[in-house]
């Protein structure tokens, strides 16, 4: 099939890389035209996991290719896929869907012959309407219809999602789109759910999946602020909750708060549309509100950590809103940094991924180191914010000897806490002793 991914973010890219090596022929637009032209070049814009080899392979064998124009790659799709971003709108904080808008706009003209259009983009219940409606009106005689086809992967984990969906979810009551997505995924065998509802569904499904992740994250979070005063060990907790099929073990991991592109956006913009449509979200609201003051909270605590001792310099390791990507959006780490500098603290970060994107945003008022140990030298204070695996092998007898003051807050429970004392360290976690 012909598919025309319109959008070269963190879904577009991987589901365009995706759908190439599935056998479909895709083009991939972008109205970035630098963007487009280093993807042209064979660079891969944004850092996810084998996503570079997928390209590649695809590119090399004719099935992907790139573009900025609309008028080379709609008229012969027979899916157009709208894949950009929906950010928060800076007023109303709902899902700003201007992008989305705009690329309706102009494939509109585009369209010929009987096209899907299908949004993947996460947006409000009611844009299929909204956007069916655009396109009849900018093009009266286009033949096609829309659906939503959420995408639920992950960051850092994308090109595996979009091989082994825990489900897809198509939204429409058109037989013939139906039948046209489902061949789309043909090669998906029967272990992959499908599942057809009707496009607002489909929609709503979207929100209330993240926004029930992200639940689960601020409850095992005020769970573990529970433990560390009664002395349970939240891992314990989870672990044993998570044994209960009807709960499940996955987002039990307590933290310095969840972020990222998704999930904070997600939930505002289910409060506000919630509130628009005069419906109380009230376990949301509380779970927004929680995440705020959660890094808020971690802040504090890292400040607190050497007792009564002045804290001068703080070693983070951690940038990215989790391990297996550069992506800093809604990070909590950078949160808690800005708590810290305004605290008038020293910071030294070191990222494997993300201090390229982390420059950009704080140029020189932070430090940045080449690795971690680097990052240690002179620090009074080791926070870690997320959970890159290398943070993991941090050799604590090497990380004493460069320290000035010797704590840990390990914001990420990532580090052995007996260890870690032995080394000589005051070691802080999240939920336990
Ligand atoms: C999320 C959804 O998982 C995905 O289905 C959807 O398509 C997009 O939004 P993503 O934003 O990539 O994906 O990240 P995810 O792995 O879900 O983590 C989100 C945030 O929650 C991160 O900050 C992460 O550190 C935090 N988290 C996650 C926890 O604090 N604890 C957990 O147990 C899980």
């Amino acid at each position: 099939m012909k598919i025309t991914v319109i959008g070269t973010g963190y879904v577009g890219l991987p589901s365009g890389a995706g759908f190439a090596e599935l056998g479909h022929d895709v083009i991939c637009v972008d109205n970035d035209l630098a963007k487009v032209a280093l993807l042209r070049s064979g660079q891969v814009t944004l850092y996810e996991a084998g996503l570079e080899e997928l390209m590649m392979r695809n590119v090399a064998s004719g099935r992907l290719r790139f573009s900025s124009s609309m008028a080379d790659s709609v008229p012969q799709a027979d899916v157009v896929i709208i894949a950009v971003g929906t950010p928060p709108h800076p007023i109303t904080k709902e899902a700003d869907m201007k992008y989305i808008r705009a690329a309706a706009i102009e494939l509109a003209d585009h369209l010929s012959g009987y096209t899907v259009v299908a949004i993947k983009s996460t947006v409000p219940v009611g844009t299929g309407d909204e956007i069916e409606a655009l396109i009849h009106l900018k093009n009266p005689e286009a033949q096609f219809d829309m659906v939503s086809l959420p995408e639920f992967l992950r960051e850092g984990y994308a090109v595996y999602d979009f091989f082994h969906p825990d489900r897809l979810v198509i939204g429409t009551d058109s037989e013939v789109a139906r039948n046209t997505i489902a061949k789309l995924y043909s090669s998906f065998g029967p272990e992959t759910k499908r599942l057809f509802v009707n496009r607002r569904s489909s929609e709503a499904i979207k929100y209330a999946s993240n926004a029930f992740l992200a639940v689960k994250i601020h409850y095992i979070n005020e769970m573990a602020n529970f433990c560390e005063k009664t002395g349970a060990d939240v891992t314990e907790v989870a672990k044993g909750m998570g044994m209960d099929e009807r709960i499940g073990n996955r987002f039990l991991n307590p933290g310095p708060g969840f972020g990222g592109s998704c999930f904070p956006k997600d939930t505002i913009a289910l409060v506000t549309m919630a509130q628009k449509n005069g419906v109380k979200m009230s376990l949301i609201e509380a779970t927004v509100e929680g995440n705020t003051k959660r890094k808020q909270q971690v802040a504090k605590r890292i400040l607190e950590a050497p007792g009564s001792g002045d804290v001068h310099k703080i070693a983070v390791l951690g940038l990215a809103f989790k391990n297996g990507t550069d992506d800093c959006r809604e990070s909590p780490s950078l949160e808690i940094i800005n708590h810290l500098l305004d605290a008038g603290i020293s910071i030294v970060a070191y990222d494997p991924k993300a201090m390229k994107v982390a420059k950009q945003i704080y140029g020189d008022r932070i430090e940045f180191a080449s690795d971690m140990y680097a990052a240690l030298k002179d620090a009074d204070v080791l926070a870690i914010l997320t959970e890159w695996d290398e943070f993991r092998d941090l050799d604590l007898h090497k990380a004493a000897q460069l320290m000035n003051k010797l704590n840990i807050v390990d914001c990420r429970n990532i580090l052995n806490p007996s260890l870690a004392r032995a080394n000589g360290f005051s070691y802080s976690s999240i939920g336990r002793a």
